[in-house]
């Protein structure tokens, strides 16, 4: 017999009600329904329901075993003028096609490739920086990253290009901050943030035409992933069109920086907190890569590194929440969930759940020697989703994370500026608010020649 009973949560009256709290605080809210009332809370907005899912088998259940039963939730349907129907937003037939069409592209020995060009971008970037200047790192890591996945999933080079996908971001991020606003404003209302967000799509959409535009031109097959998308054909021989291709191409251009360069920045930020950490870090370094360039081979020998970020995406999530809708009734944990309801898991939540980490709040990366993650329930640690609609970039983004870390770690030490206020804006991803300003203090180490290539220079 299934399960009529409805979770449990708070009344919520009118504007007093939870949508102004979520909006105000979405991590300390759902931190609170969660302590409040258990792995399972509804919520009630007019017709509008919600169910916050906080028990790695429940999020199981929503994410792998029951997968069929939801489609994406309302945020990111919100944000199709963004992504129209790329990857990260299509559905059914249409999205398994495409993402069978990307997915070689993504494969192990395929990512491996593009690590030269990672660690080069890398280097070129420490070219720049100067012994006790200070630096907002988050924006060097968005400028780097969104140079990587552009030149190895689309051999373009976007460097002139960056401040403008960095603005136009951020105005994007700025409208998905406010969950009220985003959802209950429909996108054709002329507001000042509808406005100031119509414009900065269309300046995104500017630099992808020009990229497509400027590869249909040359007729070159690259064997990247958007000559395998201009070449992809319907069994009725028909061709992507430019729109889909604007679709999958913004997706990937912005699913596939942005994400990296928080999980960049937040370690970054909390390795100049845990002194410790990063002299261990240090010394790994030294011994693995005595002062060279890493390479893809060097990566098992890393596992400080490797436990470094893993326990930094613990803690800040880039992903700090999904969202589902529920196309069916579901029984979810012993709970009825109705058909048309919202669906929200938060790794924000889950990742510093006390029942699976020891004193959770606290930076640790030890806490992942002896295999932790096996001995964890399955989606107690989910920073790239699971299931079917799994991250696509989960191996590309953990060895860039790795290459750029290992890189920077060798050249720089980052010290924390001290007054500036280093706050997480859970946007649809969960940056840091007004960025981290640090302080770059060049390592007086010398680097041997790279096998990464020509740039490698000597730090000091
Ligand atoms: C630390 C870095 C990253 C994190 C934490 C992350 C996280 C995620 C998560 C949680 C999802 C699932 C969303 C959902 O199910 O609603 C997702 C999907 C996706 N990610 Fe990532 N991601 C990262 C890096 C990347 C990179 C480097 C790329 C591409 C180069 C990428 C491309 C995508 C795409 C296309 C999807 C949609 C997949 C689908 O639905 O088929 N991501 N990511």
């Amino acid at each position: 017999m299934p399960s009529e009973k409805l979770p449990p949560g708070p009344v919520s009256r009118w504007w007093s009600g939870f949508f102004r709290q979520y909006s105000r605080d979405p991590l300390g809210y759902l931190t609170f329904l969660f302590r409040t009332y258990g792995d399972v809370v509804g919520l009630r907005y007019f017709r509008y329901r919600v169910t916050f899912i906080s028990h790695p088998k429940d999020i199981e259940e929503v994410l792998v075993n029951q997968a069929k039963k939801f489609a994406k939730g309302r945020i990111l349907r919100a944000n199709k003028r963004l992504f129209g129907n790329g990857l990260l937003t299509s559905e059914g037939e249409f999205w398994l096609r495409q993402r069978r069409l990307a997915q070689p592209a993504f494969h192990r020995a395929r990512v491996a490739s593009y690590a030269e060009t990672m660690v080069r971008y890398a280097e070129r970037m420490l070219e720049a920086w100067r012994d006790g200047e200070e630096r907002d790192i988050h924006q060097e890591m968005m400028r780097l990253t969104l140079q990587i996945v552009a030149k190895t999933l689309f051999d373009a080079d976007v460097e002139n290009d960056a401040r403008e996908v960095g603005r136009a971001l951020q105005v994007v991020m700025d409208l998905n901050s406010n969950f009220r606003r985003l959802v209950m404003t429909p996108p054709w209302l002329p507001t000042r943030h509808n406005v100031r967000a119509f414009f900065a799509v269309r300046r995104l959409n500017k630099i992808i035409y020009r990229i497509i535009a400027e590869r249909r031109a040359s007729g070159r097959d690259t064997g990247d992933l958007l000559s395998m998308l201009l070449a992809a054909q319907d069994e009725d021989g028909s061709q992507m069109t430019d729109q889909q291709l604007r679709d999958e191409v913004i997706t990937l251009f912005l699913a596939g920086h942005e994400t990296t360069a928080i999980a960049l920045s937040w370690t970054c930020w909390l390795l100049a907190q845990h002194p410790r950490a990063e002299a261990k870090l240090q010394s790994e370094l030294n011994a693995v890569l005595g002062g060279r360039a890493p390479n893809v081979a060097d990566l098992p020998r890393l596992s400080y590194l490797d436990r470094v970020l893993t326990e930094s995406m613990r803690l800040y999530p880039p992903a700090w929440g999904m969202a589902r809708l529920a196309l069916d009734d579901v029984e979810i944990g012993g709970y009825h969930i109705p058909k048309g309801s919202g669906v929200s898991l938060a790794q924000w939540v889950v990742h510093r759940d006390p029942r699976w980490y020891d004193n959770p709040e606290e930076f640790r990366p030890e806490r992942w020697e002896n295999d932790l993650v096996k001995r964890l329930p399955r989606f107690a640690y989910f920073p790239f989703g699971g299931g079917p609609r799994m991250c696509i970039g989960n191996n590309f983004a953990l060895m860039e994370a790795a290459l750029l870390l290992g890189t920077i770690a060798q050249r720089f030490r980052l010290r924390i500026v001290p007054g500036h206020p280093v706050v997480p804006l859970p946007s649809i991803t969960l940056r840091p608010r007004y960025g981290i300003r640090m302080t770059l203090e060049a390592r007086q180490t010398a680097m041997r020649a790279s096998p990464a290539g020509a740039n490698s220079a000597v730090a000091d």
